[in-house]
């Protein structure tokens, strides 16, 4: 019998504890044997890679990754999303893989901008949202207070399954109100070893949880999988409270592969045809092999190795010799997959962010968009000699989605856009690091680009004739107009009422 799986995703602003609670949820899934050890592997890796030199001075990370472990028969697949706003596209996309998500929430901070982001991304897909407080072995806000910020500033409805008794110097452990037993700090370091009790709450804490479990929404699976309750724990990933409980939760109530959004109609995993989408691609994640891994959540079918997929991009099929799945410890080579499950393809460009790969060719996933981008920059080669290599390095960059590429119908000076700052960082350092390309970056005569089309060829043609200096193609050689303001957009779009300008494209 295959085991059910949880494929999730950890949602967070930066510093509320992602990485630690990453590390102590596989550590508790027996992935991993030391605590320190996902860090311990990131510098290693960072080690090796120039471009990741970025992730390391910032102290933040810019690539996603996939872990899966096991615990009590269930395989969880944790999706990791980079935690920085500028590349919040990515992070979308990941997110459009996953069917659960863990919102960790700073004690002292509550709600944060970006924990607010990507729970509005989560929302739009429907996304089911556990919530976990952590830190509070530190001073934090008042439960209640953090409780109702995240009912108000969310529009949910809270339920509490364990309530902190106590935070920073008075911390004296976590109270599961399932069970009624209370998790207790040990020894000098006052972390959780595994001393659990039932003894009577001080008054105080004892009239909290009461008017608590009164004043909050029961737990009801069903509203919680529907997107319209959050169950939320207290714990402190680094002292290891909560954390066996978060699993717990995701193992009891958080839903197993999702249906997937489809034309001609949705995918559900039941169906017997191998089906997945590619949400990701990472170039170059062992400099040593410039390999090319296309990550794809398998939504349907049991995936075998070897066999033959077609993806929607080229419509050729290829053979799926060595896929990879993604346990904590090593990349392993999968014999057989999952609906739920992600495999990595390695590939040589074949693969793009936003492919269908299928059996039959017959179905294609939508919604997994392109955004316009909010930056534009001219790229400028020092060595005029390295173009074809520059034209390599952008293609292979759109490709990974990371940035994006237009090439000016007028002109050689391609251009490319990205949705935050920091992209710009990447690209550079990558450029050099990897492509051995120096180059530098000027300001754009534009500010914004929209994916032009139209009912009628011949609107179209018109359009782009009359248009040609402001008009480039992307990556895939569709049609894109570059406007120097949104102003521009709105003013050219009412001159142009058959054309349709798109922030979004769909691939
Ligand atoms: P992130 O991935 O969300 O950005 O957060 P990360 O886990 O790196 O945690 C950010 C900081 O918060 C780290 O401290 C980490 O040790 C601390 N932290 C995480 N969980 C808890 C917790 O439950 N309680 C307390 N008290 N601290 C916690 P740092 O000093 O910035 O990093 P480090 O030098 O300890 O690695």
């Amino acid at each position: 019998m295959i085991s059910p799986r949880r494929t999730f995703a950890i949602i967070s602003h930066p510093d509320a504890g992602k990485t630690t609670l990453t590390e102590k949820l596989l550590y508790v899934g027996g992935a991993i044997h030391l605590a320190g050890e996902v860090k311990a592997r990131g510098q290693n890796r960072r080690a090796r890679s120039d471009w990741m030199k970025i992730e390391q001075q910032r102290g933040i990370s810019v690539t996603s990754s996939v872990m899966t472990f096991e615990k009590d028969g269930i395989t969880f697949n944790l999706l990791d999303t980079p935690g920085h706003e500028d590349f919040s596209e990515d992070t979308y996309r990941t997110l459009t893989a996953v069917d659960s998500a863990v919102m960790v929430i700073d004690a002292a901070k509550g709600i944060e901008p970006q924990t607010r982001k990507l729970f509005e991304v989560c929302r739009l897909r429907n996304v089911p949202i556990i919530t976990f407080v952590n830190k509070v072995d530190r001073e934090g806000r008042p439960v209640f207070e953090l409780l109702d910020e995240i009912a108000d500033m969310l529009q949910l409805d809270v339920c509490p399954m364990s309530w902190p008794i106590g935070m920073g110097g008075e911390f004296e452990g976590v109270k599961n109100l399932a069970t009624g037993r209370i998790s207790r700090p040990e020894g000098d370091s006052r972390t959780f070893q595994g001393t659990t009790d039932d003894r009577a709450l001080p008054e105080r804490f004892a009239d909290e949880v009461e008017l608590a479990q009164a004043g909050y929404a029961e737990f009801d699976g069903d509203r919680y999988r529907a997107g319209d309750l959050t169950p939320v724990y207290f714990g402190s990933a680094l002292k290891d409270f909560g954390v066996a409980d978060l699993i717990g939760a995701l193992a009891e109530h958080a839903p197993p592969p999702r249906p997937q959004p489809a034309d001609p109609a949705p995918v559900a995993p039941e169906n017997p045809e191998v089906t997945g989408f590619v949400f990701k691609v990472q170039a170059n994640m062992d400099p040593n092999h410039r390999d090319r891994i296309a990550f794809m959540r398998l939504c349907s079918g049991v995936f075998k190795r070897g066999m033959k997929l077609t993806p929607s991009g080229s419509g050729k099929a290829i053979a799926v010799h060595s896929p990879i799945l993604f346990f904590a410890q090593a990349r392993e080579v999968a014999d057989e997959a999952y609906p739920g499950d992600i495999i990595g393809i390695p590939n040589h460009g074949t693969l793009r962010v936003g492919d269908t790969l299928s059996e039959k060719a017959d179905v294609r996933f939508t919604g997994l968009p392109n955004f316009a981008p909010e930056i534009l920059r001219r790229v400028v080669l020092k060595d005029p000699t390295k173009t074809k290599q520059l034209r390599k390095a952008l293609d292979d960059m759109a490709e990974e989605g990371v940035t994006q590429v237009f090439y000016p119908e007028i002109g050689s000076n391609w251009i490319i856009g990205v949705v935050g700052q920091l992209q710009l960082e990447v690209l550079l350092s990558r450029l050099d690091a990897e492509y051995k390309v120096a180059a530098g970056l000027e300001p754009a005569p534009f500010d914004t680009a929209r994916w032009v089309s139209a009912e009628e060829a011949g609107d179209l043609k018109n359009f782009t004739d009359l248009n040609r200096s402001a008009m480039a193609k992307d990556r895939d050689g569709n049609p894109v107009f570059l406007a120097k303001s949104s102003w521009e957009v709105g003013y050219v779009a009412d001159r142009y009422p058959k054309v349709k300008f798109a922030a979004t494209r769909e691939r």
